[in-house]
């Protein structure tokens, strides 16, 4: 008899359908971005929501196409929980973000919420941080030669994401070959250089329950 074999996008389903039992009515839920929480966003109409906070342009759009009410995060104070997916992740629950460019806002809201549940397919699950993905870096537009050249000097390979401008109208790049065996080290290190926002290595604010999607079952860590 064949193996039955679910597909990526399938396996994202799995995942946000495992997060959705983890919501619950009245509140006011941290909505992250990317093709995971989408899978989710699918599926939110059927929580009566008191409200959402979206990490991103697109996922506030999607929110109230849904007729789901958007909030200010400034008006709500500290979110009970915050969901997103991640580009990589790691044993300690660190994660890469970033690889659709909402990683600042993302990292707002994740700091901002009392529980950060990442929830992904298992091609994410990473021995060491940063070896496949880049980390992507949102800098202050005058400041991204400078920044590229302090990266350089950190032995990363930064490479501007070309035509790309984040919702809050500054720039990317993506680094490459950055040694993060020590993921807080180097976020700190990163967020010291003069002209950058934010980083996508989340080492601060790790999350705090993973939902790993994989071909026997979600698996919940820890
Ligand atoms: C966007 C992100 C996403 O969470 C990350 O890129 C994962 O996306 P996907 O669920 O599409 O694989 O950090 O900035």
């Amino acid at each position: 008899m064949s193996k039955l074999t679910f597909t990526q996008q399938q396996l994202k389903q799995a995942a946000a359908k495992q997060a959705l039992t983890l919501i619950e009515p009245g509140m006011i839920l941290g909505v992250g971005t990317g093709s995971t929480v989408n899978c989710l966003i699918d599926l939110l109409a059927k929580v009566n929501l008191k409200g959402a906070v979206a990490s991103s342009q697109v996922t506030e759009n999607k929110l109230k196409a849904l007729g789901i009410e958007v909030l200010d995060l400034n008006q709500t104070g500290e979110l009970d929980l915050y969901i997103d997916g991640a580009d990589e992740v790691n044993s300690g629950l660190e994660l890469i973000k970033g690889g659709g460019g909402a990683l600042t806002r993302e990292k707002i809201v994740a700091a901002a919420s009392k529980q950060f549940i990442c929830m992904v397919d298992d091609s994410k699950w990473v021995q060491t941080l940063g070896v496949a993905f880049p980390v992507a870096i949102e800098v202050l537009p005058q400041a991204r030669s400078y920044v590229a050249r302090e990266l350089v000097k950190l032995g990363g390979e930064p490479v501007y994401r070309e035509g790309f401008v984040t919702d809050y109208g500054n720039l990317i790049l993506d680094v490459y070959d950055l040694d993060i065996g020590d993921p807080l080290a180097m976020e700190q290190c990163i967020n010291n250089i003069t002209g950058v926002v934010c980083n996508g290595i989340f080492a601060k604010r790790k999350a705090d329950k993973l939902l790993i999607a994989r071909q026997t079952g979600v698996e919940i860590l820890p």
